[in-house]
């Protein structure tokens, strides 16, 4: 491992940024103006976490470059949906997103709505494509589909809709962040892994808790960022969750013991890493990076 943490992750969000540009169409085709949006949600902005994940995952499991770069720009992609949807007066209703005014106030509301849908398709098309022998491909898409649908991002969004001015126990509101947020994360490692080398079932498990772990530590703090960061900081509107009536991690437990528990999980993702030993360097510091983010 020659380049350290910070370096790492650098050339992975310049190299994602070089992967996104060459999947998406290009902003002259037509419908220009879809396209053009499509390309103003994915391109040039978001920490791409997701990515990340799926680079640390691929690389610990040898898995081909091309395969790993199809595999995180589909998540990065479907996750991009989710936020132009999310976004949408329907759903949180934001004007900021990344640092920019959100898709339907650049665009429209329809071009918002066909901006997740095409970008959602587009994910699917690009999972698709590539060297990967058939069957790996098709585990694969398996995978994404069952993480962005109705048992996984889109179901957890349904329960966040339902849950506005509700109080949830706590094990609902897990089961909602799971879901919303875990799904994708969770997916982004376990396809970088499935790129690569076959995993024994107890190097599956293991890893499988690593991103389960690191999936709800992720809206854990979220939900303490939104309460605690201002806007500017975080290129998105700050204290959004209270002002919606959102049960969060933080209006049910308070800030220290949801901090704990990002902690709590933040240890766990380094425990479920154990069996890997120092090959698993990245994604130990990538469970360090969710948990201390300040954005
Ligand atoms: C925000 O995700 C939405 C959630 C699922 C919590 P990120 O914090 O990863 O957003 P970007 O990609 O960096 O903009
Ligand atoms: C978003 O949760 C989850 C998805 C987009 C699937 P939030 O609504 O908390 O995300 P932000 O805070 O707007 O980024
Ligand atoms: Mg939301
Ligand atoms: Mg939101
Ligand atoms: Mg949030």
């Amino acid at each position: 491992m020659s380049i350290d943490f910070a370096g790492w992750c650098k050339q992975v969000q310049s190299d994602m940024e070089q992967v996104l540009d060459r999947h998406l169409p290009p902003p002259s085709q037509v419908p220009a103006r879809l396209h053009e949006a499509m390309r103003y949600a994915a391109l040039d902005g978001g920490k791409r976490v997701r990515p990340l994940l799926a680079f640390a995952a691929g690389e610990l499991f040898d898995a081909p470059r091309d395969a790993i770069e199809r595999a995180a720009a589909a998540v990065e992609m479907i996750h991009v949906y989710s936020l132009v949807h999310d976004d949408m007066p329907c759903m949180d209703d934001d004007d900021l997103r990344r640092g920019k005014p959100t898709v339907h106030r650049c665009y429209d509301e329809a071009t918002a709505l066909l901006v997740g849908d095409a970008l959602q398709a587009q994910a699917f098309e690009v999972l698709a494509g590539g060297e990967l022998e058939a069957a790996r491909r098709v585990a694969m898409l398996a995978q994404l589909a069952r993480a962005a649908g109705s048992l996984g991002m889109c179901g957890g969004q349904a329960i966040d809709l339902d849950s506005v001015g509700v109080a949830l126990s706590l094990s609902e509101l897990e089961q909602m962040h799971r879901l919303k947020t875990g799904a994708l994360l969770q997916a982004a490692v376990m396809l970088g892994a499935l790129a690569g080398k076959t995993l024994q079932p107890t190097e599956h498990a293991a890893l499988a808790a690593y991103a389960k772990a690191i999936g709800l530590a992720f809206q854990v703090v979220d939900d303490i960022l939104d309460a605690t960061a201002d806007s500017a900081t975080l290129g998105k509107t700050a204290g959004k969750d209270a002002a919606n009536n959102k049960p969060t991690y933080v209006s049910l437990l308070g800030l220290a013991e949801s901090l704990a528990l990002a902690e709590k999980l933040r240890q766990d993702a380094h425990e479920a890493l154990l069996p890997f030993g120092r090959g698993a360097e990245r994604l130990r510091e990538l469970a360090d990076l969710i948990v201390q983010r300040k954005t």
